[in-house]
């Protein structure tokens, strides 16, 4: 088969860790017998110095004519950062319906994690991707007075809540069948309540996964102390943007993660990021951590149903970093190629 793959690396590391994926990608489909062709788009911050957008008007009509998209980062300092999600990735992430985030947190071998507990980890965030917290309803009144305010409504909404809880009860069944759906309802007593009140009514579908749930709070302690006892974690978007950057640091570095944004019903493509921003404080220098956006690359392949070539990626990640080829970040030497060119070597 052949599949078109939108690219867009963005800016910061992202320029520096999508090149090294799509290598990655291009020796996988050799391998197995696919063929990829590329398109890559400037978008972005920098896109935005120049243009005035992020990207042009008919950048999500664009978008529609590819199998996914692999995406980077984007965000720049000086670029007034409430664009970068509003213009870009939540943008993306509405238009297209990708109301999963999906984002798994494992251990890597020859990666020491962080962590008192050294269980085996495993387990996979379901962040609702297109509502919740970041709707971006409300606004600034009066900012110059005394009497001032900022308001944020959160607004969670019966099909929102049950389709993405769907999606995590079976995606449970596939896994260890058993999903904790993360919640602050006892203080949300709106919005997060109804939340509850929704998956529960979901989760009754669902008999043969066991289902509880957790506050947000207490949930970020034991993804630290426990972090063994999770397998499906279902949570808000808010919530879900927090605990994966949580994720990322307990595998060891923010660099590891990688994530789908997800379309289950494929009416357009889905894009596949690390979970990380773009990192302008270590760009330019190539020792950024290339393997959340090469398990993204992985992420991507199992989508579109290359699943065989999606597992050669992550046993070719595993033995890498067995190898103990690893980046500053988790204590290495290795530079953002060399990691690549090793689970190249590796598949
Ligand atoms: P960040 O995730 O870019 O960086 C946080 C820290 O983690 C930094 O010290 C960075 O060096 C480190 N880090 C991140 N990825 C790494 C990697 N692959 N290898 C090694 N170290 C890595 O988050 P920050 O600093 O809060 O945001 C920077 C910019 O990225 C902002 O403009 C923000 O809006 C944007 N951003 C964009 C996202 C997206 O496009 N999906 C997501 C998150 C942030
Ligand atoms: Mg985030």
């Amino acid at each position: 088969s052949n599949y078109k793959i939108a690219v867009v690396p963005g800016d910061g590391i992202g320029q520096e860790i999508v090149p090294e994926g799509l290598k990655v990608i291009e020796a996988v489909a050799k391998k197995h017998n696919f063929t990829i062709e590329t398109e890559s788009f400037d978008w972005g911050a920098g896109y935005y110095l120049r243009n005035e957008k992020f990207l042009p008007d008919n950048g999500l009509e664009t978008l529609k004519n590819f199998d996914a998209v692999y995406f980077g980062a984007v965000g720049l300092p000086g670029v007034d950062d409430t664009l970068p999600a509003k213009d870009y990735t939540f943008k993306v992430r509405t238009s297209f319906n990708q109301y999963v985030n999906y984002r798994p947190v494992r251990s890597y071998p020859g990666v020491p994690g962080p962590l008192r507990s050294e269980k085996e980890i495993d387990f996979v965030i379901v962040r609702e991707n297109t509502e919740g917290e970041f709707v971006q309803v409300g606004g600034q009144y009066l900012p110059d007075s005394e009497n001032g305010m900022g308001v944020d409504t959160s607004i969670f909404t019966r099909k929102g809540i049950e389709r993405v809880a769907h999606y995590a009860f079976k995606l449970a069944r596939t896994r260890r069948k058993k999903l904790t759906h993360i919640t602050k309802s006892n203080t949300l007593i709106n919005s997060l309540a109804y939340w509850d009140r929704v998956i529960k009514e979901v989760a009754e579908e669902y008999p043969d996964v066991e289902h509880d749930q957790m506050y947000i709070d207490n949930s970020t302690a034991m993804f630290v102390l426990k972090p063994e006892i999770f397998d499906v974690v279902l949570t808000t978007n808010l919530f879900g943007d927090i605990l994966s950057d949580l994720g990322g640091a307990v595998m060891g570095s923010l660099g590891l993660g990688g994530s789908g944004n997800i379309n289950p019903e494929k009416e357009f493509p889905s894009m596949f990021e690390p979970i990380h921003g773009s990192a302008p404080d270590i760009a330019g220098q190539n020792i950024a951590n290339p393997y959340g956006q090469i398990w993204s690359a992985a992420i991507m392949l199992d989508h579109i149903g290359e699943t065989e070539a999606a597992n050669n990626i992550m046993q070719a990640i595993d033995k890498t970093t067995k190898q103990g080829v690893l980046t500053v970040d988790l204590g290495g030497n290795a530079n953002t190629s060399e990691v690549a060119d090793a689970v190249i070597t590796n598949l």
